[in-house]
């Protein structure tokens, strides 16, 4: 995995994202096992609770694209379209992403300064899973 390439291509997306109420953006890439990278951004709402996250913005779209298999997410965020925090993704976004990804699945946080990796099984050690019939 190029992880430099990854985390670029999630700093891309954040430039894109539209968020005029919380003023916080967020750009996520994830990367697919054949090496095809699909972003995201969050995409807020005056309705509010219609918001998308970036993390789900990208996952959504690669499985559209007819994707199943990921190896690694990368996310970046913060204030007035600068990278001001380590951002880790929330429990909705974590359970989208335990829906397709095994335990091992790599998440890269990039904080400005430092890159930090997870895995999703030790960012959401147990997520809710229905059997398949
Ligand atoms: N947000 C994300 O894009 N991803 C997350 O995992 C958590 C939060 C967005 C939603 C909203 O637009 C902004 O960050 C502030 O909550």
């Amino acid at each position: 995995m190029n992880e430099k390439e990854l985390i670029d291509s999630a700093v891309a997306a954040m430039k894109s994202s539209y968020s005029p109420y919380s003023g916080f953006s967020v750009g996520a890439a994830l990367l697919t096992c054949s090496g095809r990278i699909y972003t995201g951004c969050n995409i807020e709402n005056s309705s509010y609770s219609i918001t998308m996250c970036a993390e789900r913005t990208a996952l959504f779209k690669a499985l559209s694209e007819g994707e199943r298999d990921f190896e690694a997410i990368a996310i970046v965020g913060g204030r007035d379209g600068r990278i001001t925090d380590g951002c880790p993704p929330c429990g909705a976004c974590l359970q989208a992403m335990s829906e397709f990804c095994g335990g091992d699945f790599t998440i890269l946080l990039f904080d400005g300064d430092n890159v930090n990796k997870h895995t999703l099984g030790s960012l959401l050690p147990e997520s809710f899973k229905i059997k398949k019939q």
